[in-house]
C-alpha cells in the first residue's frame, strides 16, 4: 500500500490537501476536506489558543460523518503552526498534540534548523509518532537540510506562485520539484536514510495544474487560494469577492513584505514575504506614500468593512498567482471531488495523447 494512503487511510488519490491558512483554514474547512477524501489543515499559525476547541469540532463532526467514522484511530486533519513563533508555542502544542494526536503537523518557516529538529523530536514523542511531521520548504537548500536534520514524514515544496508567505527568492514549482526531488534521492541513497514523500504546492487551483505536479512526480497537491473561494474559509465577503475578482495573477499579485507591515504582522524571518492581490496600499506605496500616512489610511481601510478590499482599496488580500482562475465561490466539499477528479482525467488525456 502507498504509504500516504496508509497514513491517512480516508483519503483518496491523488491526494488534494487544503493547506494551513492562518485565521482562514479553521475546522470547518479542514472538515470539509477531509470528508472529501481530502486532506484538511487547520491552521494555528503563531497562537494555539482556539486549537483545543477546532479539535473538538473534528471530532464531533469525525463522529457524525459516513466516511470519517470508519477511520476511527486517526484523527482525520492536520495542525498548521508557524515555528518562528519558539519555545512559548511549542510549550503551549505539544499538551494539544498530545491529547488529540492530529494526523499531521505541518511545520512552517523556521528561525532555524534547531527548532525543527526540537518540534519534530517533541512531536513524535508526545503523540507516539501518531503524528506524522510535515514540513513546508521553498528551497533545495531547505529540503536537503530538513531531510537530514528531521527525517520529516512528508515535505511541501512551496513554489513561488502561492499565495501568503513563501520565500522572497524563489522558483516556480515546475523547476523547483523536479530538483528538489533530485536532490533528495541522491541525499537519502548516500545517507542511507528515508526519503520523504513530496507534496507540491503553489499555483494548483484546478484539475489541469494538478495534473501537472503528478507529471513532476507529486504524491499529491495542497491548495491555498482555492479554497479561499468556498464558504468554508473564514473570510470576509469583501476579501473572498477581491479573490473572484482578480486575474491574470502574474500582473495582479506581488510577494512583498508590505503587506505584512501595514498589519502589523512582523515578526516574520527576513527571507519571507507575503503574496497578496495588488490594491491602493501596494501603488501609493510604489509611489512614494510615506508609510505613516500608507498605515493611517489603512487603519481607516479596516473600519470599511467588507468595502474595505478590492484593486481599489486598501486592506491585505494574500493570494496566489492563480487567482485568476479562481472564478465563483464553490464548496470545499466540491472543489475537492472536481480538481481529484479532473487531474486524472487530465492525466488520462495526456495517456490518449500518447498512444
Ligand atoms: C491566505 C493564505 C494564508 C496562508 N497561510 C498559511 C499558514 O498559515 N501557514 C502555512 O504554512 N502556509 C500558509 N499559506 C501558504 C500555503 O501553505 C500554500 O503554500 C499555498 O497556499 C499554496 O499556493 P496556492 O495559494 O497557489 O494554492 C497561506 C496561503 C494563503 C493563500
Amino acid at each position: 500500500m502507498d504509504q500516504l494512503q496508509n497514513d491517512y487511510p480516508w483519503t483518496k488519490a491523488p491526494l488534494v490537501v487544503g493547506a494551513p491558512m492562518r485565521m482562514i483554514a479553521l475546522s470547518p474547512l479542514a472538515i470539509a476536506v477531509s470528508q472529501a477524501g481530502g486532506f484538511g489543515f487547520l491552521a494555528a499559525g503563531n497562537d494555539v489558543s482556539n486549537l483545543s476547541s477546532g479539535l473538538d469540532a473534528v471530532k464531533a463532526a469525525q463522529a457524525h460523518d459516513t466516511h470519517l467514522s470508519h477511520f476511527k484511530n486517526v484523527l482525520p486533519v492536520g495542525v498548521g503552526v508557524f515555528v518562528w513563533a519558539g519555545e512559548k508555542l511549542l510549550q503551549a502544542s505539544l499538551p494539544i498534540l498530545e491529547k488529540y494526536r492530529p494526523a499531521a503537523i505541518w511545520l512552517y518557516a523556521a528561525n532555524n534548523t534547531r527548532e525543527l529538529v526540537q518540534w519534530t523530536q517533541e512531536t513524535r514523542r508526545v503523540t507516539a509518532g501518531v503524528t506524522k511531521i510535515w514540513i513546508q520548504v521553498g528551497s533545495v537548500q531547505e529540503a536537503v537540510e530538513y531531510t537530514e536534520a528531521c527525517d520529516p514524514d512528508v515535505l511541501v515544496v512551496q513554489g513561488q506562485d502561492a499565495g501568503g508567505h513563501g520565500l522572497v527568492q524563489g522558483a516556480g514549482i515546475i523547476a523547483l520539484f523536479p530538483e528538489v526531488d533530485d536532490a533528495l534521492t541522491t541525499l537519502c541513497q548516500e545517507r542511507q536514510i528515508r526519503k520523504p514523500s513530496l507534496i507540491a504546492a503553489g499555483g494548483v487551483m484546478d484539475g489541469r495544474g494538478g495534473a501537472a505536479v503528478l507529471a513532476l512526480d507529486a504524491a499529491g497537491f495542497a491548495m491555498g487560494t482555492r479554497y479561499l473561494a468556498s464558504p468554508e474559509a473564514n473570510i470576509a465577503q469583501g476579501y473572498r469577492a477581491a479573490v473572484v475578482q482578480a486575474s491574470d495573477g502574474g500582473q495582479a499579485t506581488e510577494r512583498t513584505k508590505l503587506y505584512d507591515q501595514l498589519r502589523g504582522t512582523t515578526d516574520w524571518p527576513t527571507r519571507y514575504g507575503g503574496r497578496g492581490v495588488l490594491n491602493e496600499s501596494f501603488s501609493d506605496h510604489a509611489n512614494g506614500l510615506s508609510f505613516e500616512e500608507n498605515q493611517r489610511l489603512y487603519r481607516e481601510a479596516e473600519k470599511k468593512g467588507d468595502d474595505g478590499w478590492g484593486k481599489n482599496a486598501r486592506m491585505t488580500t494574500y493570494a496566489g498567482t492563480g487567482v485568476g482562475l479562481v472564478r465563483e465561490v464553490k464548496k470545499a466539499a466540491i472543489i475537492t471531488e472536481e480538481v481529484r477528479e479532473d487531474a486524472r482525467r487530465c492525466l488520462d488525456k495526456v495517456a490518449n495523447k500518447l498512444r
